[in-house]
């Protein structure tokens, strides 16, 4: 009788825990080739808070993998992963490169993978370069899209070989690449 108790408060259970939302965070600590991703995200001021909620728009996100932050340059490296203040805005600056917000960018979306390289605004001023490169999409030129589509709560996660570091952003000169028609535009008033 004990028994069928808990089976029955198991199965009501069921749907509040299928329901559950899964923000960038929750998915990170699940997911453990994002294992140095994961703390990164904790570090900068405000952002263990932002991304561990559900937004009210949708989002693209890339996520490094672990060999991409192995293989940073040693002096990225100590930009990115000192502790100190000064730190902290530097990673917080690069990682807010990996977020494009309002728009759900499927890999296969047209918008990831073109022909020829375009350009998409991230989460800040600058533009990222995308371009599919023997079927792979390739953001600013090196960084590969190595396994893409991963449903979060309100947005999709792509993960990459590589960081999306700002020097790697578009510059003047390659403004003349055909820029993607996106919902958002960095500094244009959101609708919402
Ligand atoms: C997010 O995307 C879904 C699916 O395309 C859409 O129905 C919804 O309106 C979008 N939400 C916002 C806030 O734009």
């Amino acid at each position: 009788m004990h028994l069928l108790k808990h089976i029955l408060g198991l199965l009501f259970l069921l749907p509040t825990l299928l329901a559950r939302t899964i923000s960038i965070i929750d998915y990170l600590s699940t997911n453990p080739a994002l294992s140095s991703l994961h703390p990164a995200m904790s570090q900068p001021v405000g952002f263990p808070e932002a991304f561990s909620q559900i937004p009210p728009n949708n989002f693209t996100f890339f996520a490094p993998n672990n060999p991409a932050f192995a293989h940073l340059s040693k002096n990225l490296k100590r930009h990115y992963t000192s502790s100190s203040r000064s730190g902290r805005a530097k990673l917080g600056n690069m990682l807010m490169h990996h977020y494009v917000p309002v728009d759900a960018y499927r890999r296969d979306s047209g918008v990831l993978c073109t022909d020829p390289f375009s350009r998409i605004h991230s989460g800040i001023f600058l533009f990222m370069g995308v371009k599919k490169v023997d079927g792979v999409c390739v953001i600013n030129r090196r960084v590969k899209v190595v396994e893409g589509n991963i449903p979060v709560t309100g947005g999709l996660l792509h993960i990459v070989d590589g960081v999306l570091d700002p020097a790697g952003m578009f510059f003047d000169d390659e403004y003349v690449a055909p820029k993607i028609k996106q919902g958002y535009m960095a500094g244009r008033k959101l609708s919402y």
